[in-house]
């Protein structure tokens, strides 16, 4: 997309060669002598950006800038002066000016504030973006929810003995949520009769709400009525959930360039810091000031800490790319297990491991970001923990589909719909010393490996994560292969 500039200089020379640089940067350029005339153009299109002569007769460039600003508000507008009137323009920077040029232009300033003047209104939107998406994000519910709801509702409201709720999920079907009496015949056998309904989003299939009833319950006109209402209410809430997810994502990636801004900021401070309290330290302990030196110390420490924080927000501005190599996946797990239980210093916590025996002993996986991911799961669950509380970790292997899928459950605290519906948000944290960013990096490296992440989670009994990955097996190497 064409950005649009507005130039307004009552010098026509300038004008033109004002004119000519905008559209070689390749800008759609908008210039004109006359005042009135650039207030029109505000009126009739958004410009992102706007050049004001400082000097101008009748309408000076400062009361052009507030005329402009009625009529769009967060115009960013750069004043142009002529050497020795610094102190006007400095006038206008604090009535609303982004910043100002000094004429005769010079070429690198003129391009770099222009960049800046645009990078800096991106950022602007992006956070009003966030924020209407934060409203919506407050105000909806979670997807399982509404699904198990919809399946109660209809075995209330119909005849029917139980009702299950099925999404179509890379044309598969699978059960998402129920209610009613568990199964205990095939289908088709001793039963009454089994009804679907398609759920329908965008016109196009996304699962089906299926009712059995009792033998010889025949459903009626109304059951089948009711269950069109209810399916067409499941359907709405897939299609919430998808609108969320595409409304999350684009959240996540200002987010993700916000927080990386931020922290290139802090960069070279922090490295700064860290030589000033390394010198302290090496002087403190020459002149035999243990105290003095220890403290320095702790200095240094605090600042590593703040800069590995730092780089682990500027690595998710980008996500990574995958270094695939063979995995053990068992082992890897294991260690993510010791590392966690290292850190956690609650009584009488039990941890199970419930390996699947068949699964492929290694796959093209990348360690160094499933060990991130896994680690913050198991992490997330003994911190869940009360003494004597129990962490299981198992893996299933399908070998129809080819995925593994590790489930990490904990008969911890468990977690309000409130938490679990913004559990993702990058920062989101109940915790006092979190930093929020666990569950947000699992997921992209999950979602980055092909698989799946998704949360049940009770308050009062627990929380059971499972993260589904697709596996590629290790292609056998030569040595192993007669063994
Ligand atoms: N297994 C769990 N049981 C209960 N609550 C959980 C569980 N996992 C995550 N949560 C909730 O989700 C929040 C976000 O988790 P996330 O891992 O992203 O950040 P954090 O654990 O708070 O901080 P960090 O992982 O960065 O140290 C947690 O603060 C907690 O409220
Ligand atoms: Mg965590």
């Amino acid at each position: 997309m064409t950005r649009r500039v507005l130039v307004v200089d009552d010098d026509a020379a300038i004008l033109e060669v004002l004119e000519m640089r905008l559209t070689a940067m390749g800008f759609d350029v908008t210039a004109t002598r006359d005042p009135q005339a650039a207030l029109a153009a505000v009126d009739g299109a958004r410009f992102d950006l706007a050049l004001l002569d400082l000097r101008m007769e009748p309408v000076d460039g400062i009361s052009l800038m507030e005329g402009l600003h009625e009529r769009q508000p967060r115009l960013p507008v750069l004043i142009m002066t002529a050497h020795g009137t610094i102190e006007t323009a400095v006038d206008a920077v604090q009535r609303g000016a982004f910043d100002y040029l000094t004429k005769p232009f010079v070429r690198d300033e003129l391009r770099a504030k222009i960049g800046r003047a645009l990078a800096t209104r991106r950022w602007a939107r992006d956070r009003e973006r966030l924020l209407a998406v934060g409203q919506t994000l407050a105000s909806s519910g979670v997807m399982d929810r509404v699904l198990d709801a919809v399946a109660q509702a209809t075995v209330e409201t119909t005849e029917a003995e139980r009702c299950v709720v099925f999404q179509l999920q890379q044309g598969r079907l699978l059960p998402m949520a129920s209610a009613g009496s568990p199964p205990t015949t095939f289908p088709g056998v001793e039963t009454g009769a089994i009804v679907a309904a398609p759920l329908l989003v965008q016109r196009g299939p996304a699962g089906a709400l299926v009712i059995e009833t009792p033998a010889r319950v025949e459903p009626t006109e109304d059951d089948l009525e009711l269950l069109a209402l209810f399916s067409s209410q499941a359907a709405v809430a897939i299609r919430n959930t998808h609108e969320l997810e595409r409304l999350r994502s684009g959240a996540l990636a200002a987010l993700g360039r916000m927080a990386t801004q931020v922290a290139h900021e802090l960069k070279n401070p922090l490295a700064g810091l860290r030589l000033y309290a390394r010198h302290l330290e090496q002087r403190l302990t020459k002149s035999g000031d243990g105290d003095g030196a220890e403290l320095a110390q702790k200095i240094s420490a605090t600042v590593d800490h703040l800069a590995a924080v730092v780089s682990e927000i500027t690595a998710f501005g980008r996500p990574p790319e995958l270094h695939r190599a063979p995995v053990a996946l068992h082992a890897l797990l294991d260690e993510c297990v010791s590392f966690a239980q290292a850190r956690i210093e609650t009584e009488g916590i039990e941890i199970f491991r419930i390996y699947d025996p068949t699964a492929p002993a290694q796959a093209m996986l990348d360690a160094r970001e499933l060990r991130k991911a896994f680690l913050n799961l198991i992490l997330n669950g003994l911190e869940s923990l009360a003494p004597g509380g129990r962490l299981t970790v198992t893996t299933a292997w399908a070998a129809d589909t080819k995925t593994v899928t590790v489930t990490i459950e904990d008969t911890g605290s468990g977690m309000p719909d409130e938490t679990l519906s913004r559990i993702f948000d990058l920062f989101f944290t109940t915790k006092p010393h979190g930093t929020g960013l666990g569950m947000a990096i699992a997921r992209s490296v999950i979602d980055l490996h092909g698989g799946e992440l998704t949360i049940h989670s009770t308050v009062g009994q627990g929380t059971r994560v499972i993260a589904r990955l697709p596996i590629d097996a290790a292609p056998r190497r030569a040595e192993g292969k007669d063994s």
